[in-house]
């Protein structure tokens, strides 16, 4: 009998230190600035300071981060990032999973978010609905979401 193949096991959580949010950081430029071009003056907008930020743990390393920030009782939801070789395992929709129960949590009523269109099928599965057209940021199409909580 062999021991339990925990390598695609994951853990979604709240930061709790530094380095993890240095490591959600650089998550966030790898996939955002590196992959994607987005210019990194507008990947690090100022608000992290204010935000409350998930991450995804795999085999020790942090493969995946995302920010709620609260405005009375709407979430503002951004900054969704998995690391290329951690993708199309659930993460992602873990971590909205877990935004709902942060959310609720706190007495949110709505989640809102800005999807880039190419993966608009993540937030569809997650009850998400568009809300308006599509239009672009930092060069990327994107549509408008909701989720009423
Ligand atoms: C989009 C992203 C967050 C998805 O993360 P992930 O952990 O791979 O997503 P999940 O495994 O939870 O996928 C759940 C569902 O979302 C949809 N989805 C995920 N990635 C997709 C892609 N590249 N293209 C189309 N649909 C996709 C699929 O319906 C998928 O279900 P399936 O795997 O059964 O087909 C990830 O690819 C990423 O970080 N991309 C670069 C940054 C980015 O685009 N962030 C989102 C900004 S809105």
């Amino acid at each position: 009998m062999g021991s339990p193949d925990t390598t695609l096991g994951f853990e979604v959580r709240r930061l709790r230190t530094q380095a993890e949010f240095d490591a959600a950081l650089a998550v966030r430029h790898e996939v955002f600035v590196v992959e994607q071009g987005v210019p990194a003056r507008e990947e690090r907008d100022g608000r992290d300071r204010s935000g409350l930020h998930l991450i995804a743990v795999q085999g020790g390393e942090v493969v995946a981060t995302c920010r709620l920030v609260f405005v009375g009782a709407t979430v503002q939801f951004s900054r969704l990032a998995v690391k290329r070789s951690a993708r199309r395992q659930g993460i992602a929709s873990a971590l909205l999973r877990a935004t709902d129960a942060e959310s609720r949590a706190r007495g949110a009523t709505r989640i809102v978010l800005h999807a880039q269109t190419y993966a608009r099928s993540l937030y569809d599965q997650a009850g998400y609905v568009p809300r308006g057209r599509e239009f672009v940021e930092a060069g990327i199409e994107h549509i408008a979401m909701e989720k009423l909580l």
